[in-house]
């Protein structure tokens, strides 16, 4: 069974002190680690002390982006030796507002994904594109081009170990309704996009998060979906008691029996 991962992204929001005290509200309301594995990607100047707050609770410390390169001259990077020595399991690449606003291409996102699993920090590689439909041989394939430009050199064995979210430009940000049953087509076809072109076992197993107008409303809806593994959360993970009714969705029984029930449709 996928363990559900719910990761607020917090953007360019908060001070060091409001995200430590953030930390300090929930990590004593958190669901069993075991159970649901909840994280918070930060701005970096925060990782540290947040890093240092979490207890015992597993809450995961999440960089939002990262450079491809360890050290060296390159000045207002983050290192991924340096995420890794704080602790850091994993780090974001390629959100869609890295590649809109600050020109993030998929050579770019691939040689981070690399860096990333190299070191040992999990990329969660953040995937934005609309499907395009292909037809060979007479049956329609959706072709995830992006995903699979980034993960271009990823071995059978590395992939295993990433996250992927997936999140259209059509829901992020933008305040609209997130839509359930499209998130799920698309985590769907994702899943079935690995099995193409690594193996079905791996593509079974490969955690998919959807991103794009989460909230504590739809966020029972999204998670019983049986290819979402997770939510990817902007806007409504900055408040601690949004944050605490979304990482304890499970609590609500339809969405736990949904998800004891993985998808048979690839
Ligand atoms: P919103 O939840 O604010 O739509 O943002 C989604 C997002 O960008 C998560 O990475």
């Amino acid at each position: 069974m996928r363990k559900p991962f719910i990761v607020a992204n917090w953007k360019m929001h908060k001070t060091v002190d409001e995200s430590v005290k953030f930390v300090k509200a929930i990590r004593d309301q958190l669901p069993d680690p075991e159970e649901v594995e909840v994280g918070i990607a930060a701005q970096a100047f925060s990782l540290y002390p947040m890093a240092a707050a979490v207890g015992k609770s597993g809450l995961q410390i999440i960089a939002q982006n990262a450079a491809a390169e360890y050290s060296g001259p390159y000045t207002g990077e983050i290192s991924l030796r340096g995420l890794h020595d704080l602790g850091s399991r994993y780090a974001m690449l390629g959100h869609i507002e890295r590649r809109r606003l600050f020109g993030e291409n998929n050579a770019a996102v691939s040689q981070k994904v690399k860096a990333a699993l190299q070191i040992g920090v999990t990329p969660i590689i953040c995937t934005d594109e609309t499907m395009v439909q292909k037809e060979v041989n007479g049956e329609i394939h959706y072709v995830f081009q992006q995903l699979m430009s980034v993960l271009h050199g990823v071995s059978l064995d590395q992939i295993r170990r990433v996250v992927i979210s997936y999140e259209p430009s059509w829901a992020v940000g933008v305040g609209q309704h997130a839509n359930a049953t499209l998130a799920e087509e698309g985590c769907r076809m994702i899943r079935r996009t690995i099995a193409d072109n690594y193996t079905y076992e791996i593509a079974d197993k490969i955690r998919i998060l959807y991103g794009g107008s989460v909230n504590p409303d739809n966020i029972k809806e999204i998670m019983a979906k049986p290819d979402i593994d997770g939510a990817l959360i902007g806007r409504a993970s900055l408040d601690v008691d949004n944050f605490l009714k979304m990482v304890n969705y499970a609590k609500n029984e339809e969405a736990q029996l949904a998800k004891q029930a993985p998808s048979k449709k690839k």
